[in-house]
């Protein structure tokens, strides 16, 4: 198995702080069943700013000891950026998951949709696939009374090559989850979503979205060792609930 969102890098952001700690989170999917995963920490100005460098850094360093200790887990490199004013600074440095086209991005609550639509044409433009974060926890995407667009984003009446898009923005209207399945946005589910961790609106809504073939990848989304045990990761429910994405998408 894959695990496509998981802050286990010591240092870089809110995950763990030390090196124990990260070895202690990569034994812990090792032993769930996980044979990779990718090091998603976070991307927000003033706050978690680290360059991607970095995270190469870290990923060499921690794989190493990874193999000192004899755990079977293989690192790759990647980045969770969230949508907020500050995106498209990072726009020409931008870091995909290692060996795809996906670039992980978090939908924040309170973004407004002429910011996001923004955003993501402009990873579109980059000849990125935008992965959507955790969308059973936007309250954005969640929440129908919220997918309203307004008509007026001459962006995309200027951009001939979105032709699809163009055609969405005459009418008035349209639910942003369907615009973001029509232009094939990837959509990672938080496991602990599935097993109820942050509450039963999220779990409920992480069910539908599954039930509704929404999902095309599965991540922990853990930032320590505590999490990982909170959100049980050999609790049968998810692993079903897994493997009913594992027989058709994206996972090993
Ligand atoms: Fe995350």
């Amino acid at each position: 198995m894959i695990d496509y969102h998981c802050h286990i890098l010591p240092g870089l952001d809110d995950g763990p702080s030390t090196m124990d700690e990260s070895v202690k989170m990569a034994k812990m999917l090792s032993a769930a069943g996980y044979s990779t995963v990718y090091c998603t920490p976070h991307k927000v100005k003033n706050l978690y700013d680290r360059s991607n460098d970095a995270v190469r850094r870290s990923i060499k360093e921690m794989q190493r000891e990874l193999c000192r200790q004899g755990i079977a887990l293989r690192l790759l490199a990647g980045r969770e950026y969230i949508l907020d004013n500050h995106f498209l600074e990072y726009i020409n440095d931008l870091m995909p998951l290692e060996g795809t086209s996906y670039l992980l991005i978090e939908i924040p609550s309170g973004s407004y949709q002429g910011m996001i639509l923004d955003s993501i044409t402009a990873i579109l433009h980059k000849g990125l696939t935008p992965m959507i974060a955790h969308p059973e926890r936007c309250r954005i995407l969640t929440d129908q009374r919220n997918n309203i667009i307004p008509k007026s984003l001459s962006f995309f009446r200027r951009n001939s090559i979105y032709a699809k898009m163009r055609l969405e923005y005459s009418y008035q209207h349209i639910d942003l989850l369907e615009w973001l399945l029509q232009i094939d946005c990837a959509f990672q589910c938080n496991a602990g979503s599935l097993s109820g961790t942050y509450g039963r609106s999220v779990q409920k809504a992480s069910q539908r979205f599954l039930n509704n073939g929404i999902y095309t990848h599965l991540g922990t989304d853990a930032h320590d060792s505590f999490f990982l045990e909170k959100i049980n990761l050999n609790l049968k429910h998810v692993n079903s609930c897994a493997s009913k994405m594992y027989s058709s998408l994206a996972f090993e």
